[in-house]
């Protein structure tokens, strides 16, 4: 009986985005990023492998579908690994030529902007690794499959060095702390829509390398002092410092997109409307309580700490109504927060139509992928 390795992996969310690549095919970014790992508990991929000498051909099942395996990005990550395999001799020839098997899933939206490909190979790679017995870092060989696989490869909050190697040798990720850092991070993650986005980050991103001046801009002058002061933050637990940062980061990569020629944009209505709802909370707050950040997609991710979820969730469902009797998941209680008149008022912003924010996710920050079960 052949070894299965099943991996699970987790899904990251950048506040520092990486948006552009200097290299299409080694997936080498333009810019440094930065994002935290969440919780495996509530949001993973899993990912099984196994190899044998009977099986005449490298297939892959996602979500329960079968797949091509020609795509370049799967086969750059398997011949990546038997590469390391192979210099570091972890295992024999033999085993190195026998095909494989693929079994992956997610269990949140693919391609909804919720960050599943990168969940999906670091998983892939994690699994890889273990079969092939690889024990040296392989974030850069998730890379490969997509360049934000490479952060969720570790926990806490993880930084993708950028590097200015042409064969990408200095790209890789780095974790600046682990989970336990900053316990009372909470993130929250509002799904506004689960169908697949027009643009994927890979063609937008294209666009904007090629037309976006903004973009340049960034990455010379923006990013790098982004980085420094957001490691600061993190380090000294400045939530309001964090929350500033990340909430400008979105805003300028989505501007970017803007900028772009032609122009895309993955935020849509209610996206705008959570974006007014985070400025006028913390306005009312007096201080900087709530973080939004939104990927290449209209979900929102909010960070926060523990104390203010559950006057988050309560405004929510103020200004979201929702039918959906389990609107909030990760969570097993939920204190109804009365919202004082002054908040409402200071907030100013009217409910919404019935069920634009479908279904919201309660998660932390987590630890990297793990191996299930090797036998
Ligand atoms: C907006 O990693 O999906 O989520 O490298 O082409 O696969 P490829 O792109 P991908 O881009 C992620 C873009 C982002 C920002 C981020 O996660 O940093």
């Amino acid at each position: 009986m052949a070894d299965i390795i099943t991996a699970v992996a987790p899904v990251n969310i950048a506040v520092i985005k990486y948006w552009g690549k200097r290299d299409e095919e080694l997936i080498l970014p333009l810019n440094d990023s930065l994002s935290a790992t969440l919780d495996t508990n509530i949001m993973y991929a899993k990912t099984s492998v196994c190899a044998r000498p009977d099986f005449a051909t490298d297939e892959i099942w996602l979500n329960g579908k079968k797949e091509s395996f020609e795509s370049e990005r799967l086969k750059n990550c398997l011949i990546s690994i038997k590469k390391k395999a192979a210099a570091e001799k972890s295992v024999n020839n033999d085993f190195l030529s026998w095909k494989i098997r693929v079994c992956s899933e997610n269990n949140f939206p693919t391609a909804a902007g919720l960050a599943s490909s990168a969940a999906g190979y670091a998983c892939l790679v994690t699994a890889l690794a273990k079969l092939y017995k690889v024990n040296s870092d392989v974030s850069a060989i998730a890379r490969l499959g997509s360049g934000s696989a490479c952060r969720s490869i570790y926990g806490g909050f993880v930084q993708w060095c950028a590097g200015v190697d042409p064969q990408g040798v200095d790209s890789f990720a780095t974790q600046i702390v682990d989970s336990s850092h900053w316990p009372e991070m909470r993130v929250l993650i509002l799904v506004v829509a689960d169908h697949k986005k027009k643009t994927s980050s890979t063609d937008g991103m294209k666009i904007s390398v090629q037309t976006s001046e903004l973009l340049k801009h960034r990455v010379q002058h923006i990013v790098p002092k982004r980085i420094d002061e957001i490691i600061d933050a993190i380090y000294d637990k400045n939530f309001s410092k964090f929350a500033e940062i990340t909430m400008k980061d979105s805003n300028q990569f989505h501007a970017v997109c803007m900028d772009s020629y032609p122009p895309f944009s993955y935020l849509t209505d209610v996206s705008h409307t959570i974006i007014q709802l985070i400025h006028s909370y913390n306005k009312a707050c007096g201080e900087v309580k709530v973080a939004y950040t939104f990927d290449a997609g209209p979900n929102a991710c909010l960070y926060m700490l523990q104390s203010e979820v559950f006057v988050v969730i309560s405004l929510l469902k103020h200004i979201f109504p929702s039918s959906n009797p389990e609107f909030v998941t990760g969570l097993t209680f939920i204190p109804e927060v009365p919202l004082s008149t002054e908040i409402l008022q200071a907030i100013d912003i009217e409910p919404q139509a019935t069920d634009l924010i479908k279904y919201v996710i309660h998660t932390k920050i987590g630890d990297g992928p793990s191996i299930l079960s090797d036998g």
